[in-house]
């Protein structure tokens, strides 16, 4: 059964303040995009893969498959005005052989083979898995600056990627999504609502969306020290 990952990397990063997207950011002379597919080398299973990135880096992602050089088909595609969007133009240029669909933001350079492989083996069992953290802080649901209710913190879990969905859940849940104009940050949002099971498996503290200045300063960091 094909395994084939989704690499939504189609942001503005307008959170970052920089002239260019995130994903596109040099860390020590290479682009972030290119920390997170050097994952692709870890993964056995892995059938292909595909990117989606913003229409004008069309070309240069082409470009930075040849220098990663992933040991699997890639292919490119161009990603929409919102993350649910670029996953959708994901989901439309996958082989009819794909069985599995693993879906990992572009940003999260430092997920390891081995959750990857843990959320898959999840996946394999319920049809959907995501990894996910405690929390450690108390989360507060808030209107107009004011608390409106405090979660149970100890049923607080913080949602990462890799997200594994067998292939057909997936696109039922898009297509539903779709039709009744439900907008999820996360893929897994979408599976819920068809009232599916979604397995969720320990994540790593390391694995961060690196989405401000100050996470790619923590990025640089954490490469220095782990010397990769
Ligand atoms: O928006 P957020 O920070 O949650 O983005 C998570 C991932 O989704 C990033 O890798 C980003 O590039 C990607 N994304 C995308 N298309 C968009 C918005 C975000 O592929 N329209």
């Amino acid at each position: 059964e094909e395994v084939w990952m989704i690499v939504p990397a189609a942001g503005s990063g307008v959170r970052m303040g920089l002239p260019h997207p995130k994903q596109f950011h040099h860390l020590e002379g290479k682009p972030l995009l290119a920390w997170t597919l050097d994952v692709l080398h870890g993964l056995d299973f892995l059938n292909g893969v595909v990117v989606v990135v913003p229409p004008p880096f069309l070309e240069w992602a082409e470009g930075l498959l040849d220098d990663v050089k992933p040991p699997c088909p890639a292919r490119v595609t161009a990603g929409g005005r919102e993350r649910q969007d670029s996953v959708r133009n994901g989901l439309d240029v996958l082989p009819s052989s794909c069985r599995w669909v693993c879906i990992h933001d572009g940003v999260r350079p430092f997920a390891s083979p081995d959750l990857f492989r843990r959320t898959l083996e999840a996946a394999r069992e319920t049809g959907a898995a995501v990894c996910a953290c405690p929390a450690v802080d108390t989360v507060k649901l808030v209107r107009n600056g004011r608390v409106e209710k405090t979660l149970d913190r100890r049923r607080v879990w913080l949602a990462q990627t890799p997200q594994v969905f067998r292939r057909d859940i997936l696109l039922t849940a898009y297509e539903r999504a779709a039709k009744e104009g439900l907008q999820a940050t996360d893929d897994a949002a979408l599976v819920e609502e068809l009232g599916m099971a979604v397995a969720v498996v320990e994540g790593e503290r390391t694995n961060v969306k690196i989405t401000t200045p100050e996470d790619l300063r923590w990025a640089w960091q954490h490469l220095k020290d782990t010397a990769r």
